[in-house]
Formats: structure tokens, C-alpha cells, sequence
């Protein structure tokens, strides 16, 4: 199941999806991007949720108690408050502009509840596979208060906040890993504008549009408001602004190895998923 790509070139946009509606641990409502029967997953990514509302009842329940391994989720909030919790102990609030990774590893407990009763609270999980030999790591986080994402300002009034990787300018992002490296980048960019970065010819990598529009690729194609777009083959991004545009653009090597899930569990075979219910239940995270 290798799906490595290695054309250089400008990447075309190969695949665009708006996901579909869903609702997660206690009736938070939101947009299921990857994960969904459309898109199993874009290797490493196995979810990508977008949320965004002001209506309370849409987002009050939040997710409660829950456990995970063998991952990590990457919360970004654009904006409102989440504040998180869990059996280790760590506990913190993100707000908008910051970011938490969290690497579940061998297995962490937490629950993620909005710190708002009205208001808007928007923003993006992405879920970031581990390979075998890291299923098993000890839980970690790395969480940057918005002040604590680099953010590269251009003389054209382009804005890059780099969450993660490194932008054509050298810009580095907040976050290090030792297993998967995402490039994970929040670019402002004014209309008629166009914005180029390189990635590496064998990621997987998409784009995410936020507001407004854009066109991707050499021979340029749409891509609207609330769309993923999966880009084919090469060595750069290239896109321009149809209007005024922000948008996520993502990318990281696929791991290519096997995927077992069992809900907050990905592991790489249904032994290790029965076992890690097993853990779980025996108090064993
Ligand atoms: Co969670």
C-alpha cells in the first residue's frame, strides 16, 4: 500500500471534498473533513475536525473524559477558549492562536471542555498518526499560547502562522517533533495575491480554505470557502486569492504501514486495539 509520490513540479489540486456534518463526544457539533467514508484518511492524517459556532448548544457539552493512543491531535482554536485535562495531571487553556500537540503515545485520559458559556469558538483537530516503534511512547504535549506561534509577516500583507515546519522565508515553527514532521501553516493572504512553499515531494499534503477563495496549481483550479483540497504530485504549493483568503495548509510523509482503529485508539493490528481496551478498562493508561 505505498502511495509515495516523488514528481516535482507544482502540485495540482487532485481531490476536493467539504466533509460532512457530525457530532462528537457530548453533541459538540462540527465538520468531519478526514475520517469520514469519503475520506478514510490522508496518511498520517486520520481526522481532521473543523469546528466553528456561536451558538452555545452547539459546543457547551464539549468531550468529556476520554482516552486515546497511539496518535497525536494537533487543537488549534481560532477562536474562543478549550480548556483541557487529564490523568497525568497537565491541565491548560488554549486560546485563539495557540496551539496543543499532544502525543497520546501509549495512552492519556483527558477531557477538552469549552471555557465559555456564548460566544464564537472556532477552530480545527487534526489527528496525526505514529509509527509502530512510537505507538507506545510516553504521553507528551507541546502547547504555545498564541504568542508562542511564530508569525511571518510579508511586505505584501501576507500573514504565515507557523505552527509547524518552515516557510519559503525561513520562518520555524513552534512545534518539534520526533516522529512525524507536518508542516503546518495559517496563511492570510490578500486578494489577487499569490503565495508559493515548497514541500517535500513525498508528503501528502492539503490545503483547507477558512474564508474566502482560492485557485490552486500551474493550471489554476478553485478551491471555495469550507473545501479541503488534496493536491497531487510535487515539490511546491502554489496558490493565489481569488479574494481575500486565510487557509490551513498541511502537509507530512505517510508512514505506509498498516492502520487498525477502535474509536480513540489507532493502533497497527486488531490485537493491539483489543489490547488497548483492555488497558484502558483495567485502569492500565
Ligand atoms: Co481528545
Amino acid at each position: 500500500m505505498s502511495t509515495t509520490i516523488s514528481k516535482t513540479g507544482v502540485r495540482e489540486l487532485a481531490t476536493v471534498t467539504p466533509g460532512r456534518p457530525a457530532s462528537d463526544g457530548d453533541g459538540v457539533r462540527m465538520t468531519r473533513i478526514i475520517g469520514t467514508p469519503e475520506l478514510n484518511m490522508l496518511d498520517p492524517f486520520l481526522l481532521l475536525d473543523a469546528f466553528g459556532s456561536d451558538q452555545p448548544q452547539d459546543y457547551i457539552g464539549g468531550f468529556p473524559s476520554h482516552p486515546h493512543r497511539g496518535f497525536e491531535t494537533v487543537t488549534y482554536l481560532l477562536a474562543g477558549r478549550m480548556r483541557h485535562k487529564d490523568n497525568a495531571g497537565n491541565e491548560g487553556v488554549i486560546e485563539p492562536g495557540g496551539v496543543q500537540w499532544m502525543t497520546a503515545g501509549r495512552g492519556i485520559v483527558h477531557s477538552e471542555m469549552p471555557e465559555q458559556e456564548n460566544g464564537l469558538l472556532m477552530g480545527f483537530q487534526l489527528w496525526g498518526n505514529l509509527p509502530a516503534r512510537a505507538k507506545m511512547t510516553a504521553p507528551a504535549y507541546q502547547e504555545y499560547p498564541p504568542a508562542g506561534v511564530p508569525l511571518e509577516q510579508r511586505e505584501n500583507g501576507t500573514q504565515v502562522r507557523v505552527v509547524a515546519g518552515i516557510t519559503s522565508a525561513g520562518t520555524v515553527g513552534a512545534v518539534n517533533n520526533d516522529w512525524v514532521t507536518p508542516t503546518y501553516l495559517d496563511v492570510t493572504l490578500p486578494a489577487g495575491l499569490a503565495f508559493e512553499q515548497p514541500v517535500g515531494t513525498g508528503d501528502n499534503a492539503f490545503l483547507y480554505v477558512i474564508e474566502g477563495a482560492l485557485t490552486v496549481g500551474a493550471a489554476p483550479q478553485p478551491l471555495a470557502q469550507g473545501m479541503l483540497g488534496i493536491l497531487g504530485p510535487g515539490d511546491r504549493v502554489r496558490v493565489s486569492a481569488a479574494e481575500d483568503a486565510r487557509f490551513l495548509l498541511v502537509s507530512a510523509q505517510p508512514l505506509n504501514e498498516p492502520v487498525a482503529r477502535g474509536g480513540p485508539f489507532v493502533m497497527n493490528t486488531r490485537e493491539e486495539i483489543i489490547q488497548a481496551f483492555d488497558d484502558y478498562r483495567n485502569n492500565r493508561f
